[in-house]
């Protein structure tokens, strides 16, 4: 009797999965998907994908093409690889695909897109994305938040020409520590860190807000792309929640703080301050502010920093572009005061070098995803509704149909031709394009050219005894942003009078 139960039990379970996968096969055979390694079931092309996931898709793109399917478990992703392919996502059908793919972590942290990073399209976006535009990143603005940046790179050109003489360097310290101090201050008018590198209990908390966001949001692994097995993998909700509650107390003390100090000081421009003003005007919640404060953080410091790491590893391994920056930067600003950006149209080579940077090593090599909210064609294949695309801005920037020399850093090319970076060519988008575009790529672009400039203007950079150019790796690490796999180390030889190099300069 138990054995017919079991046998029952089995046959059951057969025709369940036989009924599941031809209905699956039903819904998806009505469209014609674009091509892609074959999917396994239930999991999809998801234990092909390799760790580092747009080189794994640059490789997959050279044998299914451009425009291709990639199974991540049940849901279908596309993965777009030409110019052309980026034009039609982010421009000609723009509207249907600028909504967001939210992992679980993702809408936990965003409260279900009230922020704006997370946000799908529609009015809640379009509105934040107008305070963006029109208030938070406005040249005023910038403008207003310049002698915070350079003082913030002084403090950072200061400590490696204190730390120098020791030995070569890991710059990537003093870049995620300036990125750290300018976005914080920038976003939250408040420097966690004093002048010794001391950092309060509030900046503590804030690091460790951060890095328990970032745990979190790695703990959810292969049931995120299975539905079907989620139950086995609940979320950690009670976690999620304590971080929630912790990130929302930090982000109100500070924000009482700042309605006090209005009080007396009058209105400042960190975007604390501005979001308070404008709370009212454009019905803002208390967690939209919230969670647009954090978007600043979220994606406004690793970004930076990981640019200017590439911009100088790639510096070292080619010494002829960088003796032809620092004649440029010579010339132009001469030995008796530091590079600012009032400098910056007088520097085309630095200019150059900069887009370069972000030609090889954009530091979001497959954007943010985007999901697709209604069934569109792109390059003549079937979208259908819910598909999450992505565009590889790596791969389009490195297309030898395109670029000459494409894996070359040749800052010329850019003195040769006029390419715009901020969403107008297809062929360069390290910043994306479109409804999406990166709200902070004018602050990104002054940013990490005033850090290249001035690491370049104040410092010759070289290997380490015993390394040769040459063999500084190029590989990247895993993650949606990417670090160099093994991270630079660099002698940093002072070139300027020592005048030069202290923080209030
Ligand atoms: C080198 C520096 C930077 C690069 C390369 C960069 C790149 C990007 C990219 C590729 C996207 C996704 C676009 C898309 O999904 O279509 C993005 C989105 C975003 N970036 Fe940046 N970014 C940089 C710096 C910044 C800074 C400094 C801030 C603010 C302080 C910022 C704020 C944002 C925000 C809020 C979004 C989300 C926009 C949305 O979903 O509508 N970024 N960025």
């Amino acid at each position: 009797m138990a054995e017919l139960v079991v046998r029952a039990v089995l046959a059951l379970i057969a025709v369940a999965v036989a009924a599941g996968f031809l209905f699956y096969r039903a819904r998806w055979s009505r469209y014609k998907l674009p091509p892609g390694p074959k999917p396994r079931l239930f999991v999809g092309n998801l234990l092909d994908v390799t760790a580092v996931r747009f080189k794994c898709f640059e490789q997959w793109a050279k044998v299914y093409g451009p425009v291709m399917s990639v199974w991540m478990g049940a849901t279908l992703n596309v993965v777009v690889s030409s110019a052309e392919g980026a034009k039609e996502v982010l421009k000609d059908k723009d509207q249907s695909l600028a909504a967001r793919a939210r992992s679980r972590a993702a809408a936990k942290f965003s409260r279900d897109g009230q922020d704006l990073i997370w946000a799908d399209y529609g009015p809640h976006y379009v509105k934040v994305r107008k305070v963006c535009n029109v208030e938070l990143f406005t040249p005023k603005r910038l403008e207003a938040l310049r002698p915070i940046r350079q003082d913030e790179v002084s403090a950072m050109v200061h400590k490696i020409h204190r730390d120098a003489p020791k030995g070569p360097v890991n710059p990537k310290k003093y870049l995620s520590a300036m990125a750290f101090n300018n976005i914080t201050r920038l976003a939250f008018g408040k420097r966690f860190v004093d002048d010794e590198g001391k950092i309060d209990s509030q900046g503590v908390e804030f690091k460790e807000v951060i890095g328990q966001g970032m745990k979190l949001g790695a703990s959810l692994k292969i049931s995120e792309h299975i539905p079907s097995i989620r139950w086995m993998f609940p979320l950690q909700n009670e976690e999620f929640a304590k971080h929630g509650a912790r990130r929302d107390t930090l982000t109100r003390t500070i924000m009482k703080e700042h309605a006090a100090l209005r009080e007396t000081l009058g209105p400042q421009s960190h975007f604390v301050d501005a979001l308070l003003g404008l709370q009212k005007q454009y019905d803002l919640s208390e967690t939209t502010i919230i969670g647009l404060l954090w978007d600043m953080v979220t994606a406004g410091m690793d970004t930076v920093a990981i640019t200017v790491e590439w911009a100088l590893a790639e510096l070292i391994r080619n010494p002829e572009v960088q003796r032809k920056a620092q004649e440029e930067l010579d010339a132009v600003v001469g030995d008796e005061t530091v590079l600012t950006e009032a400098h910056f149209s007088k520097l085309p080579y630095l200019t150059a070098l900069t887009k370069e940077s972000l030609r090889l090593h954009p530091p979001t090599p497959l954007m943010l995803p985007h999901k697709c909210t209604e069934d569109v064609k792109i390059q003549g294949y079937d979208i259908p509704k819910g598909t999450v695309v992505h565009c590889n801005i790596y791969v389009i920037a490195r297309d030898p149909a395109v670029w000459k020399e494409p894996l070359a850093f040749r800052p010329e090319r850019f003195l040769e031709q006029d390419v715009d970076i901020k969403g107008h060519d297809f062929r360069l988008l390290p910043f994306g394009a479109g409804r999406r575009v990166c709200p902070g790529a004018q602050l990104g672009l002054n940013m990490v050219q005033l850090m290249i400039g001035r690491l370049l203007h104040q410092f010759s950079w070289s290997p380490p005894e015993g390394v040769r150019a040459e063999d500084i790796s190029l590989e990247e690490r895993s993650g949606i942003v990417t670090y160099m796999a093994k991270s630079l180390e660099a002698v940093a030889t002072p070139r300027l009078p020592q005048a030069l190099y202290a923080r209030n300069v």
